[in-house]
């Protein structure tokens, strides 16, 4: 009897102890496994007085009871706790702020281009476009370039594999595709990216221009002036900008200019400019005589080192974010 009352408490609390599901069912099989410690008991059975048996076998099955439903709730408890843990450890707190996703910002070069055309529209400019795989004609020919002109050497430009096509070297192709397709007034600028054969701090292999063209019955070398001094000084917003014109030769203009400036130290070359040649005009069927205009070809990139503070051009196409962030 004794046996039966310490058998049940040892069971219960071995039980109470295990939090592993395989540890508590080895539990179960040491008590009421075949072998197990109340099965033993049942064993006895035979050897006691046949009076007693019942009541004995009542009490073994009632402990075997006792003992079952201490598994249930000890299994259930495991499994509670278990859960428990689980929820836990994957707690979301739906209270903590979102890590926000990274927004882009515009590229410097991209700015100064939009600031470029909002002076220009103000000035009564409109914006144009055109391919940057130009044909040899555009790019060259119609533009008065002659067959045999240094700038059309492999040396300086990017010719496609079909040796029919090339990567624009200037913007200036726009304003051939531009002329063709309306007859005067025309005042418009282009912007786009062009390609060289160059390398260097103030010479990137890719860069970007801005052409201007405004042709019309009086247009003179003045309204040149004029236009590029008013737009460099809103562009910078600084009176004291000095603007140089430098002779030059461009066969597409006729007189040419080389567009220089300054703040007081040194001059930066920003653009060519002319008048634009009779020939071109010429090529597009628009009468010479009666129409007259200028053009210019500025370089945005240069703006865009001189408005920053930044000296080497290449910074602006490496991609480098620690650089580009700044600008933000
Ligand atoms: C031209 O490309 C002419 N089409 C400009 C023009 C247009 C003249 C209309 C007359 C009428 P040029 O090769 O000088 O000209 O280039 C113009 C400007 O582009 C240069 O002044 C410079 O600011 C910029 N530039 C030229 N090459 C590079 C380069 N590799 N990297 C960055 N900017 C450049």
């Amino acid at each position: 009897m004794e046996d039966l009352d310490a058998i049940v408490q040892e069971a219960l609390s071995a039980f109470a102890g295990i939090d592993d599901p395989d540890k508590l069912e080895q539990a179960k099989a040491r008590y009421l496994g075949k072998s197990g410690a109340l099965t033993g008991l049942l064993k006895g059975l035979a050897k006691l007085p046949a009076g007693e048996r019942p009541a004995f076998g009542a009490r073994v099955n009632d402990a075997k009871e006792r003992l079952e439903i201490a598994l249930r709730e000890q299994r259930e408890r495991i499994q509670g706790a278990k859960l428990e843990a689980r929820l836990e450890e994957e707690a979301l707190d739906v209270t903590l702020p979102g890590r926000g996703l990274g927004i882009g910002g515009v590229h410097p070069v991209t700015r100064t281009m939009e600031r470029i055309e909002t002076l220009f529209r103000s000035m009564g400019f409109a914006v144009a476009d055109g391919p940057e795989i130009e044909t040899d004609y555009y790019n060259f020919t119609a533009l008065n370039q002659p067959e045999n002109h240094p700038a059309r050497s492999m040396h300086d430009t990017f010719y496609l594999a079909d040796g029919k096509h090339l990567l624009r070297t200037h913007t200036s192709p726009i304003q051939i595709r531009y002329l063709e397709q309306h007859r005067p007034p025309i005042k418009i600028v282009a912007p786009g990216r062009v390609y060289r054969h160059d390398y260097d701090a103030t010479h990137s292999p890719m860069f970007h221009q801005i052409e201007g063209l405004w042709v019309d019955e009086r247009i003179t070398f003045a309204d040149l002036k004029g236009v590029l001094i008013a737009f460099l000084r809103l562009f910078f917003e600084r009176d004291d900008v000095k603007v140089r014109f430098r002779p030059s030769f461009f066969p597409f203009t006729e007189p040419s200019a080389e567009i220089d400036m300054s703040f007081g130290e040194g001059w930066l070359e920003m653009g060519g400019a002319g008048m634009v040649h009779p020939n071109v005009l010429k090529n597009v069927a628009i009468d010479s005589e009666r129409y007259q205009g200028f053009a210019f070809g500025l370089g945005p990139d240069r703006l865009t080192m001189l408005r920053y503070g930044v000296n080497d051009l290449r910074l602006f196409f490496e991609n480098d974010l620690r650089f580009l962030k700044q600008f933000n």
